[in-house]
């Protein structure tokens, strides 16, 4: 195995870091492993403001159906918000840029009112209670962070859907989560031009749905159609309410928020997150991996509708009353100096970004980081998937100027915060590897069948063998999917762990590298897509008899989607690209722009065994245009191989 350069934390910034050496990493450690409940239990007292404190620190008696802080009482938005009035009333909480350089500063007092507003409003005008579920559908605006945490305070349940997802995605979701009411915008702003959200709202609701009310906020003030007796502006209805809502008093177990995300089989899963867990990561982790000072501003990239805009745009943050920049545009827009100019005028202090984010500004635009003043940077981060070398050494040497820790964090919706992430005082990094997992997660990487521990440089499965205290609750109304999808496939001692879905392997320190998904499931961005969903959508189209879709590696992307498509009639294709540019399109309509295929071919049939069984594998070869090594003799067709192979590695 090679071995990877070293590159040690700064000592000056060590000096002040919450966790400031491996000492202080292994004691922490050492002491989870000792007296797991005892480490939890003094951070969870320490670290929430408990309005009736909790009882137990973890019953594991019905595993994977955990407690922990059972009998604890609180409220997640009293503990974003309201705790911090006292110290921090006049800190910007929220500094919003819009798409067009517009600059909102919203201290915790404005939070605190508008949260509070939002929340009557829910309350008063659409009867949400605790326990209902409501979808936002809105576009990166600080109103999304509104509505999150005034679900929060009344003890709703949101389900934020991407903006980027179609209306038959959103119908989807909106339909299994069950939800009353859908918040959303007119639309908002990209690249200057706006960019509608209420049409897509307005089709996703066409039909049966369980959905009541739509509240609008009307951000780019374009025309919209208006239902009556279903749709109400925001603008409107906010004016008259009162700033003071109570608090909602909430179990620690009760739920929090659904995100729906992507697995190997089916439909999207409705990921559920409890209250007092989840909070707790998002807060230390903020705190220990991206180390944010009182006086900082942090910024995160990301969007409100994946799991990293829940918990390190929103929740984290706030939750450690950081100042946390929230941003409604595009990166390379008006050109790929737009991230590092933002960061010389607000003096970002610590930036959190996606690998793929990082290849384009550094293909766009390799010397923009030099023409600004990117002094105040301390930690960067990057997340979703494996960073390359190259994008690692310009984000570390053009963006860090060699002297900013990179935190390559590795995590899941799933997991609710980090869990494999390097600590910017203490661990020292290797370029592209996540390293260490965190005090209190206990990381393993086991043998599938044997559930040991892998040896050095040997590829097995990235689980977690206990639970902790962000992990997912369960699949929204599906027990049985919630056991099997994630505590099916690995036992340690005999008993069922979490296991991931990603590969990995140590090296000589006992570092981790994640390799990627061991499933069906593709990271197109650093985002998740199962093929099962996308073929699903392509086979909408009449004309199609069988599809599979596989990922390559794709320059920016990190992986783009591969699509095989067999035909109905046998005579070929008339015209192939109006076929692609058919199939695409019914993929934008049924899923959203991020699954449109990179790659398509007609194939005249697919590698089957005799069972019937699509063989990926060899597919995922063909597209990477690697030898086919994989037995072939046992197919069905074994010619049908050759014949793909040609027609894509001419
Ligand atoms: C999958 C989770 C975590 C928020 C964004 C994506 C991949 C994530 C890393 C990393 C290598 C990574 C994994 C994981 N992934 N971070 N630092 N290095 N791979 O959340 O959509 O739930 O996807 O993203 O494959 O399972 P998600």
């Amino acid at each position: 195995m090679s071995e990877k350069q070293v590159f040690n934390p700064n000592p000056e910034f060590s000096k002040n870091a919450r966790i400031k050496n491996m000492d202080e990493y292994n004691a922490l450690q050492n002491k989870a492993m000792n007296d797991y409940e005892g480490f939890w239990g003094d951070f969870a007292k320490e670290k929430i403001d408990w309005i009736e404190p909790f009882t137990n620190t973890l019953d594991e008696s019905n595993f994977p159906f955990v407690k922990w802080f059972e009998g604890g009482k609180l409220n997640v938005s009293t503990q974003c918000i309201d705790r911090h009035l006292d110290t921090r009333k006049n800190k910007a909480a929220i500094i919003f840029e819009g798409d067009r350089g517009d600059v909102q500063t919203i201290t915790y007092l404005d939070l605190y009112k508008n949260v509070n507003r939002f929340a009557n409003l829910l309350k008063e005008d659409f009867g949400v209670k605790k326990g209902n579920r409501v979808v936002i559908y809105m576009p990166m605006i600080p109103e999304a962070a509104y509505a999150m945490l005034a679900c929060a305070r009344i003890g709703a349940i949101h389900s934020i859907v991407f903006g980027g997802f179609s209306s038959e995605a959103l119908k989807d979701r909106i339909i299994d989560a069950e939800a009353k009411v859908v918040i959303t915008a007119d639309g908002a702003f990209r690249k200057t031009k706006p960019y509608m959200l209420k049409p897509v709202v307005d089709a996703a609701l066409e039909g049966e749905t369980p959905v009541e009310k739509v509240l609008v906020v009307e951000r780019n003030n374009e025309d919209v159609t208006w239902v009556a007796g279903r749709d109400y502006s925001y603008n409107e209805l906010i004016k008259d309410k009162s700033a003071v809502c109570e608090a909602q008093v909430m179990d620690a177990e009760d739920p929090l928020f659904l995100l729906y995300t992507s697995g190997s089989t089916g439909k999207p899963k409705g990921v559920q997150h409890n209250s007092a867990g989840y909070i707790l990561w998002a807060q230390m982790t903020m705190e220990w991996v991206f180390d944010v000072k009182e006086n900082d501003t942090y910024w995160c990239t990301a969007d409100v509708g994946w799991i990293t805009g829940h918990t390190y745009i929103v929740y984290g943050p706030l939750a450690m009353g950081a100042t946390t920049v929230m941003f409604e545009g595009v990166i390379t827009y008006p050109d790929a100096g737009r991230p590092w100019a933002m960061v010389e005028n607000h003096r970002i202090n610590q930036f959190y970004t996606a690998p793929t984010a990082i290849r384009v500004l550094h293909k766009m635009g390799e010397d923009a980081p030099a023409k600004y003043d990117l002094s105040s940077l301390k930690v960067l981060g990057t997340v979703g998937e494996p960073i390359d070398p190259p994008a690692w050494k310009w984000y570390y040497e053009e963006v860090g100027s060699s002297k900013c820790a990179i935190v390559d964090t590795y995590w899941q919706t799933e997991t609710g915060g980090h869990v494999v992430s390097p600590l910017p005082g203490a661990t020292p990094i290797k370029p592209a590897c996540a390293t260490l997992s965190l005090p209190g997660i206990m990381g393993e990487i086991l043998d599938p069948e044997t559930g040991v521990k892998v040896g050095v440089g040997e590829s097995g499965y990235m689980c977690i063998t206990r639970p902790w205290p962000s992990m997912i609750r369960g699949v929204w109304g599906d027990e049985e999917r919630f056991v099997k999808s994630y505590f099916g496939d690995v036992k340690k001692d005999g008993k069922p762990v979490y296991f991931t879905g990603d590969g990995a392997n140590y090296d000589n320190d006992g570092y981790i590298t994640i390799t990627g998904r061991t499933d069906d499931v593709i990271n197109v961005s650093g985002h998740r897509m199962g093929t099962a969903e996308v073929e699903a959508a392509i086979k909408k189209h009449s004309n199609v008899a069988e599809v599979a879709v596989v990922g390559k590696p794709h320059e920016l992307k990190g992986e783009g989607i591969f699509a095989y498509v067999v035909l109905k009639s046998d005579d070929g294709v008339a015209d192939e690209v109006e076929e692609v540019k058919i199939i695409n399109n019914i993929i934008k309509k049924e899923i959203g722009n991020i699954a449109l295929c990179d790659d398509m071919v007609f194939a005249p049939g697919l590698p089957k065994t005799r069972s019937g069984k699509i063989m990926r594998r060899i597919l995922r070869s063909i597209a990477k245009g690697e030898k086919i090594t994989q037995d072939i003799s046992t197919l069905e067709d074994p010619s049908v191989v050759e014949k793909i192979n040609s027609m894509v590695n001419k």
